[in-house]
């Protein structure tokens, strides 16, 4: 077999929007990606991040994007309806393939995803990146090392803002087009870091509102969680807040966590790091003694998938990651919808929306 260390992977990119913020990932890594090609269906966004990112290669069809050959990646940074059409065509033409979140409307679709990627060749990373900076991966090494304990308890809050400006975009807003509200796609990634840190969840109740915008979906939410350890959490999200914050506090036996409040970047550093005793002190120093500094959001996440990429080894963020994200949001929306508290799992209903 060959060696790949050290390979540069080629990449296209579809979709002109949040695509501007993985181009200038892709731009700081010039030893582990190339971005050769850009789609978008709008020319003059083509044009102008073409331009921008200096990419020659450009094309308003998304079939003649698969069949460049010199194309390894495949990133999709559509709105969320082409998502899984999009990835199932990549898989298909062999590519390897990086998709927004959220990945897929349904359960169903995303088994169908997990289907196709399991006799494809290439793989599928859905986007993290907020698991990706110094805070949330210290706390992170800290709970695997076990030195942080019993988990207790959790408040997760995604306060962010949103005028009607930001529904001017045509799928924003709307059932059909974007799936749901805050809680599909924009708490979705403090709520993956929930889970990332303390693991599965159990049972939620959730009451969701739309009080912010005149939208067909959601812009107010807030659960009572379980998780599966037995420790308990609360998330409130809302588009309404006048000063934007995401935060997290994680209370465990040895120590609590609290994240920074950067709204779109909480898991960059400073975090609280609150020891309970001298001893789970001395444990934590020892722990982060071995921290080597992790590059944030989307250049950290790309980091770790060319590290994948070439060793084969695991994604930094799998489909089995985004399923469990869309489970957890089919659960609220269906404990929202019928008033009733919802256990996990969840079977996959075949359905194509939510509730
Ligand atoms: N990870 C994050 O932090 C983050 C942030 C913002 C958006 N997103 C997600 O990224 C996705 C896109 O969001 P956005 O804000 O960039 O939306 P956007 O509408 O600003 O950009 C989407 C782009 O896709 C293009 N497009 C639409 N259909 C196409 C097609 N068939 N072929 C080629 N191009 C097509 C549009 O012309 C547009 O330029 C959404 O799923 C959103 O939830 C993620």
């Amino acid at each position: 077999m060959t060696s790949t260390r050290g390979r540069i992977w080629t990449v296209g990119v579809v979709g002109c929007g949040i695509g501007r913020s993985h181009l200038e990932a892709y731009r700081r890594l010039p030893d582990k990606f190339h971005v050769r090609a850009l789609c978008d269906i709008d020319e003059r966004r083509l044009a102008n991040v073409g331009d921008q990112f200096s990419v020659a290669r450009r094309t308003k069809s998304f079939d003649d994007l698969l069949g460049f050959d010199e194309i390894d990646i495949i990133d999709i940074c559509t709105p969320p309806a082409l998502h899984v059409a999009q990835t199932l065509k990549a898989l298909s033409a062999g590519k390897e393939v990086v998709c927004e979140k959220p990945l897929a409307g349904s359960l169903a679709d995303i088994d169908r995803v997990i289907a196709a990627e399991a006799s494809a060749a290439g793989r599928v990373m859905p986007i993290f990146q907020y698991r990706f900076g110094n805070g949330v991966q210290k706390a992170k090494s800290i709970i695997d090392k076990g030195v942080a304990g019993t988990p207790y308890l959790a408040t997760v809050e995604t306060a962010w803002r949103r005028t009607p400006k930001y529904y001017e975009t045509q799928w924003r807003g709307r059932l059909a087009t974007e799936f749901g509200g805050v809680l599909l796609t924009h708490a979705i990634h403090s709520h993956d870091l929930l889970t990332f840190l303390m693991g599965p969840v159990a049972s939620v109740f959730a009451r969701t509102s739309t009080r912010v915008n005149p939208v067909e979906v959601e812009d107010c939410a807030v659960a009572s969680v379980v998780m599966e350890s037995g420790a308990l959490a609360s998330l409130a999200a809302t588009l309404g807040s006048q000063k934007e914050i995401s935060r997290l506090r994680l209370c465990f036996e040895h120590v609590t966590f609290e994240s920074s409040s950067a709204p779109y970047s909480p898991g960059d550093d400073p975090w609280q790091i609150i020891p309970a005793s001298q001893e789970a002190a001395a444990r934590i120093t020892d722990v982060l003694a071995e921290h080597r500094f992790v590059p944030s959001g989307f250049e950290g996440l790309m980091t770790a998938y060319h590290t994948a990429l070439t060793t084969g080894g695991a994604l930094p963020v799998s489909l089995s990651d985004a399923r469990q994200s869309i489970e957890l949001v089919t659960a609220l929306y269906q404990s929202a919808a019928n008033g009733v508290a919802v256990n996990l799992p969840i079977r996959s209903t075949g359905r194509q929306a939510f509730s």
